[in-house]
């Protein structure tokens, strides 16, 4: 094989390592360092440069080899500089051309020559100079060739690309981040919009005091236990807060009756969860089916429940979830005509009541979520701190709480068993 065939096929397999090395996702400034072996091997040289060019045209070394590490430190390409790179061909790179008039390796000659350095090209990408690359003499001691040139200039160029390219990646993680940021920022609107929400239909009903923020909190602590995603226990702990929404648009007066209301207005009331999810649907949330978990918070496992009858099936696990919690709270909490119900009796109020009002998978991940509160096993006492620290303070409650659990999923203690 002629020895220029073997030379061309040499640059070729370079060419293609180059393009590899430039298109992987490693480490950028290691893909440059090859990238430059590649080229300093190809072309037997001793020594050479990549410099990226940046902002005003401040150059910053990427790699070297064989040269002084503090090669063009504060130093940059003017605007004038840049254009004679693009307007000058390879005879005005030449550090041996002592007639060349580019002023940029005029200025540095003395530097340069110390370096070794017989050449200094510009990367240039879309009419942009992203750098240059600094190239000493052949090992040989051979002047470079027009083939040379040929190598040079396409290797060159396919660095410039991968310099460029890597920019623009740079530039695409900073715009993601930016909105990553902003997205960030109406997260927090929002979940601070439906505070307010919240707070405000609270106050509606004087008797209540909290209600929604609790409710919040107790679903998404069940949700959680139920192996929920933290974006659904989120969504969800929204969908407490916002369960009442409705009664919004409620007579105040209804809300409030300190004797028990007559049908009308208990009809008036039921309004609520249908109302709700009027004033939710429309609403672009963050997260899904808000609107559905508010309008069945009092729908019922037997159909017994109100607004559409659904049944088991029908009812969307969320809305399930929101149901108990809201009941949950309702009889652990005091209202002016009556006290709240003792721990026993509410846990037998929910044994009864599984089946039928509620979803016995609901209660028992509710049940176990205390029952590690009870025992030690999470640090957080959310739940004690809802309901005062007196109140799962009793001998029997993990008993009552095992029990619970063993019964509704009828297997053994059950804790482990039911998902
Ligand atoms: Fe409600």
């Amino acid at each position: 094989m002629e020895p220029s065939t073997q030379k061309l096929i040499h640059t070729f397999g370079a060419l293609a390592d180059l393009g590899q090395e430039i298109a992987g996702r490693g480490d950028f400034n290691e893909m440059v360092r090859t990238s430059m072996h590649l080229l300093l091997g190809t072309l037997a040289l001793r020594r050479g440069a990549v410099v990226e060019c940046v902002d005003k045209g401040e150059l910053r070394c990427v790699a070297i080899w064989g040269v002084g590490e503090e090669l063009f430190k504060d130093s940059s390409v003017t605007e004038e500089e840049k254009q004679q790179f693009h307007n000058g061909d390879f005879s005005e790179l030449l550090l041996s051309n002592s007639a060349a008039t580019n002023s940029f390796i005029n200025r540095n000659r003395e530097l340069l020559d110390q370096e070794g350095i017989e050449l200094v090209l510009p990367m240039i990408v879309r009419e942009e100079i992203t750098g240059l690359v600094l190239l000493g003499k052949k090992a040989s001691g051979e002047e470079f060739s027009g083939d040379d040139f040929e190598t040079i200039r396409a290797m060159v160029r396919h660095i410039g690309v991968g310099i460029h390219t890597h920019r623009l990646l740079e530039q695409v993680a900073q715009r993601a981040e930016e909105n990553r940021r902003l997205y960030e920022e109406l997260r927090s609107i929002y979940r601070a919009t439906v505070r307010a929400f919240a707070a405000a239909i609270d106050i509606k009903d004087k008797y209540t005091q909290g209600h929604s923020e609790r409710v919040g909190r107790y679903s998404e602590i069940i949700a959680r236990e139920m192996g929920w995603s933290e974006e659904e226990v989120e969504g969800i702990q929204i969908a407490g807060y916002l369960h009442d929404i409705g009664k919004l648009v409620v007579d105040r007066d209804i809300i409030n009756a300190p004797y028990a209301i007559n049908a009308k207005e208990s009809s008036e009331l039921n309004r609520h969860p249908a109302a709700g999810y009027e004033i939710l649907a429309p609403i672009n949330h963050p997260y899904a089916d808000i609107p559905l978990m508010a309008k069945y918070h009092h729908e019922r496992l037997d159909g017994r429940g109100y607004p559409d009858g659904l049944v088991d099936e029908q009812i969307p696990l969320g809305a399930k979830i929101v149901s108990l919690a809201d009941s949950f709270d309702a009889m652990t909490t005091d209202r002016p005509y009556r006290r709240r119900r003792s721990f026993e009796d509410v846990v037998r109020d929910l044994r009864q009541n599984s089946g039928t009002q509620f979803d016995p998978k609901v209660v028992t991940a509710f049940a176990r979520a205390m029952l590690k509160e009870v025992n030690g096993a999470t640090k957080e006492r959310r739940i004690t701190k809802m309901l005062g620290k007196d109140y799962l303070q009793g001998e029997n409650v993990p008993t009552l709480l095992t029990d619970l659990i063993a019964d509704l999923s009828g297997v053994g203690s059950g804790a482990q068993s039911y998902k």
